[in-house]
């Protein structure tokens, strides 16, 4: 079954857990940007993962990714990267079809608000595929010092991202 795991990631932290799940599901697997997860590439997938960044407590909106923008958070002050298309638009245009899904984010903090794992869902719902578990959160930290101000992934996180990646994995296969 072919796998995709879409990511929008500001400064590399969703792209990191994408490939990660990636490498948990298996070689059939591929972690895209929103730009490279054509709709020819989403429609001749059997599982579609997507996540994003927790941005105001949901999903980011061209107001958060702009702020972002202002905002230098990357190690060694990396310019936030706004090359691929916001997950909202990705998500508007999603082939609908019979496929299954899952839907994950990157938080700072506990969950607080909707977050913007729960709105993927949704929509990954209302295009037509079925669910095969929950929302799932990834946790990052901000590591500031006075010349570094950085989102950086918790330990274990990939690791949980990699066995979150198996699980998807077996429940798809028991389904075909
Ligand atoms: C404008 C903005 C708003 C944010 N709002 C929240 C928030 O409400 N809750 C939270 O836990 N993290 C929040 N964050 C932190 C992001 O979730 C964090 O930067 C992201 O997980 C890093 O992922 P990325 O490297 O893939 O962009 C916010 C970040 C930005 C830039």
């Amino acid at each position: 079954m072919n796998v995709v795991i879409v990511f929008e990631s500001l400064w590399g932290n969703t792209a990191a857990i994408a490939r990660a799940i990636a490498d948990g599901v298996g070689e059939s697997a591929h972690a895209l940007s929103t730009a490279e997860a054509t709709p020819d590439v989403v429609a001749a997938a059997g599982l579609v993962i997507a996540g994003a960044p927790v941005h105001a407590m949901g999903l980011p909106s061209e107001h958060s990714r702009e702020s972002a923008s202002r905002k230098p958070q990357g190690a060694g002050h990396l310019a936030a990267d706004l090359s691929h298309p916001p997950m909202r638009d990705w998500l508007d245009a999603l082939p609908a079809g019979p496929r299954l899904g899952a839907a994950f984010e990157t938080r700072i903090r506990g969950p607080l608000g909707r977050g913007a794992a729960s709105g993927i869902a949704h929509a990954l719902e209302s295009h037509g595929l079925t669910l095969i578990d929950g929302p799932r959160s990834f946790n990052v930290h901000l590591k500031t010092s006075s010349s570094e101000s950085a989102a950086l992934l918790f330990d274990g996180e990939l690791d949980a991202a990699r066995e979150w990646g198996e699980l998807l994995s077996e429940r798809a296969l028991a389904r075909r």
